[in-house]
Formats: structure tokens, sequence, C-alpha cells
């Protein structure tokens, strides 16, 4: 520990500034198989946690991730041979992080599938049996459309060649009947839906509970799969493939629609079910994610193998006995010994961007479970959780990561808000711990993202940030002394420039941030947080203006983007 008295080795030869720099030219990539395997809300680019891993830790460093949500601090940190402890109060996230890097024998896991397959099939096949519209015989729906409760378009591929849609007839429909399955749909769980902010909309519109998502067709066909793999002898084959089922609930629910020729499962953050709606072939889906799996865990099992043992304890941990944690509680409180941590890399909950618990429950009620709530760090009205309370949170969390790093260690973290007064409650709540400041880095967004339907979305920061901060008790270097007003003066003659040029809310954000970062972080805290409310508050005053110039942005991209937006239904989304 004597030598870490000293400057962190991490910060010279290059210098942490140097790091960060180079940062910001590491490539953001598509997520790599195993983040395809199961859904989870904004994780980051892989390649970009990968650099931080390599960059500012070192073989069996033990790394900290205490938002490690869906688990790529996890992942790439076993991949580069480092100890990982990965907290997340989310049950989902750890759920899905555990089978992100457990190793799973592939061919027994394909046998299990197979064995399904035999068992399963000429049930699901009747269940979603149609007639070909071409020669007459039997085939199979992939997927009908609904309006409302209506069944108005059927997609089928039959045998005889034929692959495409029919208007539905009465007895396409009446293949089902719900008599024959009563005894396997008394298995689905009752779970009410609570009270929230994202539910609020579905509780209004007459939902109560999560099964009323689904159509009875398709909760008949998940209980069948569920049935049938909890007979699975083998645990670790059969938890896979209930990580499998819970993969597949993305795709078998009334949030499921078609955009133009694509076919989409739930992919937003928030409960809609669409005017019309598609009713997946579950069965289908369930093959489609055991590929993905199959994929996740061809790549995991080749590049963590068997150096993923999970630790029941810190001491096997640090003992080298095991190389990760996944604790599922609350980062107010980590389990682990004072100075007792490498690193701290982790991306947090940006203020209300992203309701996980809320969200998570989607997944969740079908174990009849459901994500606590009353312990996430979040912007939440629903739960009367604003700025300040979340705020205090990360300052309380970020407290205990100060106690349990060595002495100047590293914490590096993402993070990506388009509210500047969330960006500076951010930054606050990491002084107000302890935390020095070190350097940032504008990660630029993945272009590939751009062409999607986020290219509609013309306010989204085209940018996360990397905020590099240390744990040290030593006193900063003297405070940069600025005058507040000079600051806002000049921030209000860029917006002028900015109007004349007709640039969007999102560009004259892109053009201050790096420059308002920077104040923030040198600021006494008090002006920061004057300067933050300022800002938001001079952008507050042009909303018109902003609203009139993105109206005109939306219009010209949408007819630019109707038929460029790319299908996920083919199993590679995630
Ligand atoms: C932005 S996500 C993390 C994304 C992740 N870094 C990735 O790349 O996939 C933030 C996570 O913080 C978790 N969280 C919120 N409050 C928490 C708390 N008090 N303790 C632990 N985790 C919490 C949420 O459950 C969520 O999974
Ligand atoms: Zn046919």
């Amino acid at each position: 520990m004597g030598a870490q008295r000293e400057l962190g080795e991490w910060l010279k030869n290059p210098s942490a500034e140097e790091r960060a720099r180079e940062l910001e030219r590491v490539q953001a990539k598509m997520h790599s198989p195993p983040y395809l395997m199961h859904k989870f809300w904004a994780r980051r680019p892989w390649t970009v946690f990968r650099r931080i891993i390599g960059d500012f830790t070192r073989p069996c460093s033990i790394i900290l991730d205490p938002f490690a949500g869906g688990g790529v601090t996890l992942v790439e940190g076993l991949i580069l041979r480092r100890k990982v402890v990965a907290v997340d109060l989310n049950p989902l996230a750890t759920f899905i992080m555990r089978h992100e890097v457990a190793p799973l024998g592939i061919p027994k896991f394909k046998k299990a599938v197979e064995r399904i397959k035999a068992s399963l099939e000429p049930v699901m096949n009747e269940l979603y049996r149609v007639k070909c519209p071409k020669c007459d015989s039997n085939a199979v729906a992939e997927w009908t459309e609904y309006v409302g409760e209506h069944p108005v378009l059927i997609k089928l591929r039959c045998g005889c060649g034929f692959h495409g849609t029919k208007v539905p007839e009465d007895s396409d429909m009446s293949l089902f009947s719900t008599e024959a399955y009563k005894e396997i749909y008394k298995e689905i769980p009752i779970v009410r839906i609570p009270e929230g902010e994202k539910t609020r909309d579905l509780l209004k519109r007459g939902y109560k509970y999560f099964h009323e998502l689904f159509s009875v067709r398709n909760l008949t066909a998940l209980a069948l799969l569920r049935r049938e793999i909890l007979a699975e002898s083998d645990t670790e084959v059969r938890n896979f493939l209930r990580f499998t089922l819970s993969s597949t609930l993305k795709w078998a629910s009334k949030l499921s629609h078609r955009r133009g020729e694509i076919v989409e499962g739930w992919a937003m953050h928030a409960f809609w079910v669409y005017p019309r709606w598609l009713e997946i072939n579950v069965w289908r889906q369930f093959l489609r994610r055991a590929d993905a799996v199959i994929r996740g865990k061809t790549y995991t099992n080749k590049y963590i193998g068997n150096y993923a043992v999970e630790a029941r304890d810190f001491e096997e941990l640090e003992r080298g006995d095991a190389t990760y944690m996944i604790i599922e509680g609350d980062a107010r409180k980590i389990p682990l010994p004072d100075e007792s941590v490498d690193a701290v890399i982790t991306d947090p909950p940006y203020g209300g961007n992203v309701n996980y618990a809320e969200l998570s429950d989607y997944f969740l009620w079908f174990d009849g479970k459901l994500a606590p709530k009353s312990e996430e760090i979040i912007i939440n009205r629903a739960r009367g959780l604003s700025l300040s309370e979340y705020e205090r949170g990360l300052s309380e969390v970020f407290r205990e990561c100060y106690r349990v790093l060595k002495d100047e260690s590293p914490l590096i973290s993402t993070f990506n808000s388009k509210d500047m007064r969330i960006v500076a409650a951010f930054i606050t709540a990491l002084r107000q711990a302890g935390f020095k400041y070190v350097a940032t880095s504008c990660q630029p967004y993945l272009k590939v993202y751009e062409t999607t339907f986020h290219a509609l979305q013309v306010d989204a920061m085209p940018f996360d940030f990397v905020f590099i901060f240390r744990k040290s008790d030593k006193k900063c270097a003297k405070r940069q002394e600025s005058n507040l007003s000079e600051i806002l003066h000049e921030l209000r003659e860029k917006l002028e420039e900015c109007k004349k040029e007709k640039a969007t809310e999102r560009e004259f954000r892109e053009r201050t941030y790096p420059y308002l970062i920077d104040y923030i972080v040198n600021f006494s805290i008090e002006d920061a947080r004057i300067l933050a409310e300022e800002y938001e508050y001079m952008i507050k005053r042009e909303r018109k203006h902003f609203s009139k110039i993105r109206k005109e942005v939306v219009k010209r991209r949408m007819s630019k983007n109707e038929q460029a937006i790319p299908t996920g239904f083919d199993g590679k989304g995630s």
C-alpha cells in the first residue's frame, strides 16, 4: 500500500489526460454476441469499456462496478483477466450477468433444444396453424397482426413454397381452442402491474396484470415451454434454457409491432401497445433466441472460458480462488473491506433516462417476481424522486466507492444526459464523496445508430462522456477563479451565434458542453449548480425557437430514413 500512497501509477506515463484523449479515438462498435443474448437497457459500447479497463488497470486488478446493469464491465474485465465485483440492485441485471459469464457446454445445450423440439414442435405448430392460401394445406403462422382484439393479417410460410401474408379466415383462428390448454394456462403467474411513472399509462388504459400484455395463445406457448424446460435434469442447461425463455419475452407480447416491413419486439423505454400489434410465433422466436445464446456462449467460452469462477466472498476473490463476484443489492453498502479495490469503472443511471426497475418487471413477472424499487437511484416523479434525491443517492454510492478504493486509484465513469443539471449533479456527487477530478473525454456515438430511429431523436446527445476521477486526500491545485457572470455572458453570445446559424438545440449543447464541464469540475459546488441551472434556463427560454428548428430537421430526416431502418427480427436484435 506504501507505493499506492504516492501518485497512482495510472496517472503517469502516459498521463491520464493523454489516455483520456486516446479514448476519444476508440470506435464504438455494435454489441458483441454476449450482449445480444438478452435485452438490457442502455448498455455502453464494449470497445470503450475494454479500452478503459486495459488502460487503467492491470491483469488481476480488482475492479468494482457499483451499477453493473447489462454487465459490460464484468464481461470485458474477465476477458482481460481482471477480477470484477459487479453490484446491481436489480435482479434482472444479476440474472443476465450470471449467464453472460458462466461457462456453458454448447453440445449438451444444443441436445436439450433438440429434445424440446421433438416434444413440443408438433404442439406448437398446431397452436399457430393456418391454411395456406396457395395449396390449401396446413402451414404455420409467423405472426398475426391485430387491431385491438381482431386479427387482420397473417404472415405464414408453407412447405409448398408460399411465403407471404393472407387475410385471416374463421378457420385459421378457431384452430386454437383455449379449452384444450386450460391446465397449462393455470401455470401463468398472476402479477399486478405496480403504480409507476412508466406503468401509469398502461393502468389508465385498463391493464391490471402483466399477463394481459400477452395473447392467450402466446401465454400458452410460453407456459408449455417453461414446463418442458423445468423437466431438464442438467442444472446448467436448465438455467440457460430459462435464460433463453426470458429473452424470448421481448418478442412475445402485444408490445411487438411492424414498422414497414420490419417486425419489432419491445424496443421502447416505455410500455406501449400499438393500435396494430403483432402476435409473434413464440416457438419460432424461442429457437432464434437459443441460437443467439449459442453464439453468445461460444464467444465467452472462447474468450473467458474457465477463468470465470464466481466467488462466495471477497477472500476467495482476493486469494485468487475465484475471479468475480455478483452482488444483488444496494450499492450504498458494498460488502467489501476498506481500500480493497484497484479501480471503480461504472456507468450510473442518468437521472430518469431509463426506469430500469419498472421496465425490468416486464421480464421478472414471468417468474412471479418484481424488481425492488425503493432503493433505486433515479429521478422518478411517480416515486417522488427529484434531482436532489438522485444526487444524494449517487453521492452515497460514491462515498462507499471511495471507502473501498485503494488510495490514489481511479474512478472512471461514463455519463450522458442532455440536461446539464443532471451532469452537474453527477459531478457534484463525486466531489462530495471526496473524489478529485482528473480528465474527461467525449466519446462519439456509433454512426450506425444515427441512421436508425435514433436519428429522429434530434435532441439526444451525440456522445458519451468518460469522466476520470481519483481517490485522494491531497489538496487540489488552487481552484480556478472565474467570474460566473462573465461565463454566462459568453454562453449567451454562443447561443445567439447558434440561432443565427439555425443550429439545433443539440448542436448548441454539443458546442458548449466540453467547455461547461471544465467549469463545473473546477468551480465551487455552489457556483457549479448555479451555472448548470442558468444554462438550462437559457435554453428553456428559447424553447419555441428550438422546437421550430427541430421540426424542420425531423421532417428532412423522416423522408430520408423511411426505408433505411434495419431489422432486429432475424434473431440479431437482443
Ligand atoms: C446505466 S445502468 C448500467 C448499465 C451498464 N453499465 C451496462 O453497460 O450495461 C445503471 C444500473 O444501476 C442500477 N442501480 C440503480 N440504483 C442502484 C443502487 N442503489 N444500487 C445498485 N444498483 C443500482 C440499475 O438497476 C441499473 O441496472
Ligand atoms: Zn402451401
